[in-house]
């Protein structure tokens, strides 16, 4: 198993600004490098609810985190239940909240899970064995104009009609490295630096765990759970995600969304976030070097301007029912 390496640790730490006493979420947990740097800013007193969909995942971070057991409380959860999860442990308002999405370096490296065309496996990409939809499901299932939109939307991918085409003859299509030669032939061969299968790969990832609808309501569900002040953090590693959050990020730091031309404002918009950084946050030269998986992250900030609703500033003592585990 690759050990994964958490990017732009320092630069979490400062985004977040962790104060020791603070309540944390951290929903994406995965090997728990985040969450360990939160822990150890936070201390003493400092608490963090961790959560990830993927059950091995849970169960690398409860390792990792053993010398916090006191302050820690980790769920095998979507994010998408972060208002349920929060509310059922009392954890609420907190300080900041951390998203680090994508996949780990675990995960990307299994031979049994399907996510990485480089090892022969079953095509399944799912996070959670809960979720009934697998890769192999999508791609022997679904109808070629319809993958080819899928690869197309999701993979970025300029040949998607040509793939999908190649997909529906070769089918059935089992394991990863079947699908992987499969787009090689159909594109013709390997071109530039990245492999040909690298955008099919991701639009299915990206399908199987609807990641980015997923996105779109934990970022919702996030923004309610901040205190005054409590800050937002999200790290992403591709375009489609990167332009959630920034339109998130934008629309929520905006006191009008009224389409631009619109004579005077109808929405009624009030701003609930502040930009802390305007720029997006890149990992430095030397942490690429360290770590080429970081080349790709992207990292926005912003910070709750308003009450939350429900109580005035943030508490720093515990939730009601919290307990850690
Ligand atoms: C890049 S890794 C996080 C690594 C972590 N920050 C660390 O320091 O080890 C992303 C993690 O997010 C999890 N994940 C992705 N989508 C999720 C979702 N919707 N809900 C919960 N976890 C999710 C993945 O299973 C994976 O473990």
């Amino acid at each position: 198993m690759t050990d994964h390496v958490p990017v732009l640790v320092k630069e979490v730490i400062e985004a977040l600004a962790v104060q020791p006493g603070g309540r944390y979420i951290d929903c994406t947990v995965g090997g728990g490098g985040h969450a360990a740097a939160v822990l150890a800013h936070s201390s003493p007193g400092g608490q963090l609810l961790g959560l990830d969909a993927d059950p091995e995942a849970i169960g690398i971070a409860r390792a990792k985190l053993g010398d916090y057991r006191d302050s820690v409380l980790l769920l095998n959860e979507n994010f998408i239940n972060l208002d349920s999860v929060a509310a059922e442990h009392g954890f609420y308002p907190v300080n900041g909240i951390l998203f680090d999405l994508g996949l780990s370096s675990f995960q990307l490296s299994s031979d049994a899970r399907g996510f990485s065309f480089q090892h022969e496996a079953a095509l399944d990409m799912r996070l959670s064995p809960e979720q009934e939809d697998t890769a192999e499901d999508i791609v022997n299932k679904l109808p070629e104009a319809e993958l080819a939109h899928l690869i197309k939307t999701y993979g970025e991918e300029s040949y998607s009609h040509r793939i999908a085409q190649r997909i529906v003859e070769e089918r059935p299509i089992k394991t990863t490295l079947q699908l992987a030669r499969t787009v090689e032939l159909a594109v013709g061969g390997k071109r530039g630096k990245i492999h040909p299968a690298t955008r099919t790969f991701q639009a299915l990832r990206i399908a199987v765990n609807r990641e980015l609808q997923h996105l779109e309501i934990g970022l919702e569900k996030a923004l309610h759970l901040l205190g005054y002040g409590g800050r937002l953090v999200v790290i992403s590693y591709h375009s489609l995600e990167d332009r959630i959050v920034k339109r998130f990020m934008h629309r929520e730091s905006s006191d009008c969304i009224c389409p631009p031309n619109t004579p005077a404002c109808v929405c009624g918009h009030k701003a609930s976030l502040r930009l802390v950084s305007k720029r997006v946050i890149t990992p430095a030269a030397d942490e690429v070097q360290l770590n080429p998986r970081s080349r790709s992250a992207k990292l926005r900030v912003a910070e709750r301007i308003t009450e939350w609703e429900g109580q005035t500033g943030i508490t720093n003592g515990k939730g009601p029912g919290f307990t850690g585990k």
